[in-house]
């Protein structure tokens, strides 16, 4: 199984939800347990989710996420600690309704990053931190945190983070990593941390893949130049978005075989053929590429365990379906996996 195989270079995981942890249907764990050696919550651990209101946590999703792990022998990492998307929303503004001072997103960011880091403490790998922090272009993107406070806090989260559980591996994470700007101002981020002293272990590339992106040589710069700083590289939301995308989401534009394939329908039930073609060898490439590299990678994780559990069924147009990972909709592996295995 790919556990056994990819897990000799690297670990390999999957992220999860509460719902399929708590299926009643057995291949649901079994595909879990069979196939990977490494969870994280799709959901639960996020700021919203997690820390809902000052002084109150909803830990019981994710209290039983990180059990599910412990008791199935796997690593599980936490996802994530300072994001704009998906955030506590109380933090950033006072009773009125007014934007929060400085001093006082701060001090409400050192809690929420202290205590969930603390409950996890010895049970939790590695933290992405800071996850989606820069635009495409390479700025700085413009949420509440960098609005607030301004560029120190990163260095903040990372100091409180690295304080809450000495041991745990400190990630940032983020999307479209083979953009040059963006690789730029991620290299950046990760040398001015190292040259003030503080803990990164990794750099995450979420790798959400499409036909026809990212560009494979820019991808492979990327994790050269990630490594070239001193971190490790981890592939930490892989997936391929079959489907086309909306043309506002620049860069991405259409899939390429709804290019040239114009009988392919993405509302209809399976593949064609020829989409078929181009999503064994999108995966085959990519997984090359981490052979490749292996000694550079420390995780390949998966986002979502089966297609029918895919976010992209519903990103970044509801009611879809999309056929994005190794597992199907029966829980079964998908033919490619056999190949991906013998690459290894
Ligand atoms: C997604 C989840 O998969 C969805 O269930 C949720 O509705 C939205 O967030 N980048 C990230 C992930 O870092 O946390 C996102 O997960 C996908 C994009």
């Amino acid at each position: 199984t790919m556990k056994d195989v990819l897990g000799k270079y690297f670990l390999i995981g999957t992220a999860v939800s509460t719902a399929n942890i708590d299926s009643k249907d057995p291949r649901v764990k079994q595909a879990i347990v069979d196939n990977f050696n490494a969870i994280v919550a799709e959901n639960c651990m996020k700021g919203e989710a997690i820390h809902p209101e000052e002084n109150r946590y909803y830990w019981d999703e994710a209290d039983r996420i990180v059990k599910f792990a412990e008791d199935n022998h796997m690593t599980i990492t936490g996802h994530c600690l300072i994001w704009h998307s998906q955030p506590p929303k109380w933090m950033f503004t006072d009773k009125e309704g007014s934007p929060v001072s400085r001093e006082v997103l701060i001090d409400r960011m050192y809690h929420h990053i202290t205590d969930v880091v603390k409950r996890y403490k010895g049970k939790v790998k590695g933290w992405d931190v800071i996850n989606e922090a820069f635009e495409d272009d390479g700025s700085y993107r413009k949420t509440p945190y960098y609005n607030i406070i301004g560029p120190e806090y990163f260095e903040l989260a990372f100091r409180f983070a690295h304080a809450a559980d000495p041991d745990a591996e400190l990630y940032y994470n983020d999307y479209s990593m083979a953009k040059p700007a963006k690789r730029e101002a991620v290299c950046k981020l990760v040398r001015d941390l190292k040259a003030k002293g503080c803990r990164i272990d990794a750099v995450g590339m979420q790798s959400h893949n499409g036909t026809n992106y990212p560009d494979l040589a820019d991808y492979e710069k990327t994790i050269d130049a990630l490594s070239a700083c001193g971190v490790k590289v981890m592939m930490t939301e892989l997936d391929l978005n079959m489907l086309p995308n909306p043309k506002r989401f620049g860069g991405a534009e259409v899939s390429q075989h709804f290019q040239y394939d114009k009988s392919f329908n993405p509302y209809v039930k399976g593949l064609t053929r020829q989409a078929q073609k181009m999503f064994n060898e999108r995966y085959l490439a990519f997984f090359k590429i981490y052979k490749k590299h292996a000694e550079q990678i420390s995780r390949v994780t998966l986002w979502g365990l089966s297609d029918g559990d895919s976010w992209l069924n519903g990103w970044p147009i509801p009611g879809r379906t999309n056929y994005s990972l190794l597992i199907d909709r029966q829980y079964k592996l998908k033919p490619i996996v056999k190949d991906i295995i013998k690459l290894f």
